[in-house]
């Protein structure tokens, strides 16, 4: 039942009607290619989940899960900027076994990167963060489940196999008891570490997702008078307290045991609050561009920190992780982030919608297969790059001197924009190209 209790009448007496509902030309074509939906086999790089997707969700979901802030800049540069990194690779190295298994946070994994939070998995797939539970687990890759998932913590900790490992993402709600229940229900369904996400105090203005008002959201606990009129993000951000801060952080720390890692930091003094505040680690993060527009791309600002803090003897640390996510969509990106904290500092790379986008096409067997891609493309780099294993590498492996700068440009600015017109000729007669 994912009815909110005030649109909850009755029950049905007898026989359900059958609405007769036209369908526009956009819901055909979608049914009719999820009908046609290419076989798994099919599928070469993580680009192509993202393509399926596109043509497959209903208009609401797509928007919801692709949506950036304003002119999506920040969602565009994420991505570019690993592309403005160039590799340096070893030659004459034996690599003949190459091994991606590494350790963060202390627990084994079988690659340097992890499925991140997002909200809503239902919207795309039945099954949501479940069926991401069971690939991933299987693939031996860790999973942090977000507090607006669209299945319970509960729910997706059964659903991971046995020995797996999922952390917990927490967004702080005004009611503090609200907070303390979440954490007791991650700590007893056995989650690893606590992600406290703060760069969500309103929700970025996604035009696209405002645009979809008809995205639904089954089954989500959201704040009572949320309002699904503005799109699913809108309805979303009134369960997060705009009032957090550093108290709070000692205040949860207080809470749990867990490891607290600090998620959507984007400059060096709040790193160093970080540490200071006695958090196992941050996640650079402009929440995949969906927060505030023209903030830096991760990797761009983790070429900045990681030798600035070293500068300043924080680093190495042992004790303090950097994760970073927004823009992978490539083995090589992976290995990019974590050549760049080489061995001053252990760093994870979280990976939010190509999973939502392989879930929402294949479940399970979507969400198997998107590791399997990445991990082939993982030992594959790294066979060429001269580094047989995770520990191999250090910012040796990568040129980031073209790294500072821009690539995307304001397409919705330059849809409108209204060329100049040189001066024409009296007779409006021919340009010399035309004759
Ligand atoms: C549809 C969607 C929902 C998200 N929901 C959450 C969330 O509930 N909590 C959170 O901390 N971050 C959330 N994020 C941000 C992701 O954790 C992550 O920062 C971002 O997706 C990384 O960028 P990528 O999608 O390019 O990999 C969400 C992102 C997307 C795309």
């Amino acid at each position: 039942m994912n009815l909110p209790p005030e649109k909850y009448i009755g029950e049905i007496d007898g026989e359900a009607p059958v609405l007769e509902v036209e369908l526009d030309d956009f819901e055909i074509a979608r049914q009719e290619n999820v009908a046609n939906l290419p076989p798994l086999g099919l599928i070469t790089n993580v680009h192509d989940f993202e393509h399926v997707a596109k043509n497959i969700l209903p208009k609401g979901a797509w928007a919801y899960y692709s949506s950036g802030a304003d002119d999506e800049i920040s969602l565009r540069e994420n991505h570019y900027a690993y592309q403005r990194i160039y590799f340096r690779p070893r030659i004459l190295v034996n690599v003949k076994n190459i091994d991606t298994s590494t350790t963060l946070l202390g627990t084994p994994t079988s690659v340097p990167f992890y499925v991140t939070a997002t909200a809503l998995a239902k919207l795309g797939h039945p099954d949501g963060e479940c069926s991401i539970a069971r690939g991933a687990g299987k693939e031996g890759v860790i999973q942090m489940i977000s507090t607006l998932s669209s299945c319970s913590i509960e729910e997706v900790s059964e659903a991971k196999p046995e020995g797996a490992t999922q952390w917990f993402q927490l967004y702080v709600n005004e009611d503090r008891n609200v907070t303390k229940d979440l954490i007791n229900r991650a700590e007893k369904a056995g989650m690893k570490a606590i992600f406290l996400t703060v760069d969500a105090p309103s929700l970025g203005n996604r035009e696209k997702d405002r645009k979809a008002k008809e995205a639904e959201a089954p089954n989500v606990k959201l704040a009572d008078d949320a309002s699904m009129d503005e799109g699913s993000s809108r309805a979303l951000s009134t369960f997060i307290d705009a009032s957090l801060n550093w108290k709070d952080v000692k205040w949860i720390k207080e809470q749990t045991k867990l490891p607290l890692i600090i998620k959507g930091v984007q400059r060096l003094d709040d790193v160093v609050k970080a540490m200071d505040n006695g958090c196992q680690g941050v996640v650079l993060s402009n929440h995949g561009g969906r927060q505030i527009d023209t903030s830096p791309p991760p990797v761009e600002l983790l070429a900045e920190v990681v030798p600035q803090l070293k500068a300043m003897g924080r680093l190495p640390n042992p004790d303090f992780s950097i994760f970073i996510d927004g823009g992978v969509r490539r083995a090589g990106d992976v290995l990019k982030a974590v050549a760049i904290g080489g061995h001053d500092v252990r760093v994870g790379v979280g990976i939010g919608r190509p999973f939502l986008y392989a879930n929402s096409g294949y479940g399970e067997a979507g969400v198997r297969k998107l590791i399997q891609i990445l991990k082939d493309e993982m030992m594959l780099t790294m066979r060429s790059l001269g580094t047989p294993t995770i520990d191999d590498l250090d910012n040796s492996f990568v040129d980031t001197r073209r790294l500072i700068g821009r690539d995307a440009t304001d397409m919705l600015y330059n849809n409108v924009y209204m060329p100049l017109q040189t001066v024409q000729f009296a007779n409006h007669g021919h340009n010399r190209h035309d004759v």
